[in-house]
């Protein structure tokens, strides 16, 4: 399937279903939605957020897979914009960070999700957290907006990767930055999990080759791109096994191909002043 609005629906239909399930019930049945799909396990990409400031257990559905804010460098009164924002974990643990004086804007494509992250911020008394339905191939945001992006496993699952990153260009201010953190390839995942829906809303198969990830975020105009963490993802042979038989399987594990989570910094240059000093 690689029709990209029928990716999207996919997606949706699949985040839908999440949405109303919590962490356990995720980890418990496979990506989160046993009636939807039967696929990916996601305790086996996101990280642990239990000692991190600002981390609401009723936000976190694990989902993720890895820690932008860890590299995000946010500060007090900064303007953060979360893209793919789920329940809201990743906002308010950068609303931490920005304090009472700075704002952030979650964006989820998927109307179960931004009422599920609407309804936390409320609980919480947070004004400052706010969450916009849209897409991040055309984020509901004015240009010049963002202090900070940060983004949790979920540019994998955008089929059009080189308008997500021009669109994260544009509403970055200039001297912002980014921190993302995502899944990629390295090597040729084989055909069969390819074509897998579960699969691509499992955040496997819509990855990219890494070096593909790094040419699009500079053909977008970011600049200083660092890889800050690289984690390689061993999904478990009962998984591949649903898409792979026994000797397709053999073939993959010694093939090299190799499916990772990573977090990735970036900037969007600063004005120039006008100068010609600077
Ligand atoms: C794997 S979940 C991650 C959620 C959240 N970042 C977290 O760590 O808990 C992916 C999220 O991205 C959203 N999403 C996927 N594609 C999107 C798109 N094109 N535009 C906006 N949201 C999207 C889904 O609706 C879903 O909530």
């Amino acid at each position: 399937m690689k029709n990209p609005d029928a990716l999207k629906l996919m997606v949706k239909e699949k985040y839908a279903a999440i949405a109303n399930q919590d962490k356990e019930q995720n980890a418990a049945s496979c990506c989160g939605a046993t009636a939807c799909c039967e696929g990916v396990d996601y305790s086996i990409f996101s990280e642990s957020y239990t000692q991190i400031q600002g981390y609401q257990s009723e936000a976190d559905l694990g989902l993720g897979c890895g820690l932008p804010t860890e590299f995000a460098q946010i500060k007090p009164g900064d303007t953060v914009i979360d893209l793919g924002s789920g329940a809201g974990n990743d906002c308010f643990v950068a609303r931490a960070l920005t304090g009472d004086t700075g704002k952030v804007i979650g964006i989820d494509m998927t109307e179960a999700m931004i009422s599920k992250a609407m309804a936390n911020a409320v609980k919480l008394g947070f004004t400052n957290v706010s969450f916009r339905l849209g897409d991040i191939e055309a984020m509901p945001v004015s240009a010049n907006k963002a202090d900070v992006v940060i983004s949790n496993c979920v540019l994998n699952l955008v089929p059009d990767k080189n308008k997500a990153f021009s669109e994260i260009y544009r509403v970055l201010k200039p001297g912002g930055h980014l921190s993302v953190s995502d899944v990629v390839i390295k090597g040729q995942l084989p055909k069969a999990i390819q074509d897998a829906a579960e699969m691509y809303a499992g955040c496997v198969s819509g990855a990219i080759q890494l070096e593909e990830y790094l040419v699009i975020m500079k053909t977008a105009g970011l600049t200083n791109i660092r890889l800050q963490k690289e984690k390689a993802v061993v999904v478990p042979d009962d998984i591949l096994l649903k898409y792979l038989n026994d000797s397709e399987l053999k073939a993959f594990k010694s093939s090299g191909t190799g499916i990772f989570s990573i977090t990735v910094y970036a900037e969007k240059a600063g004005a120039s002043c006008g100068c010609g000093c600077c």
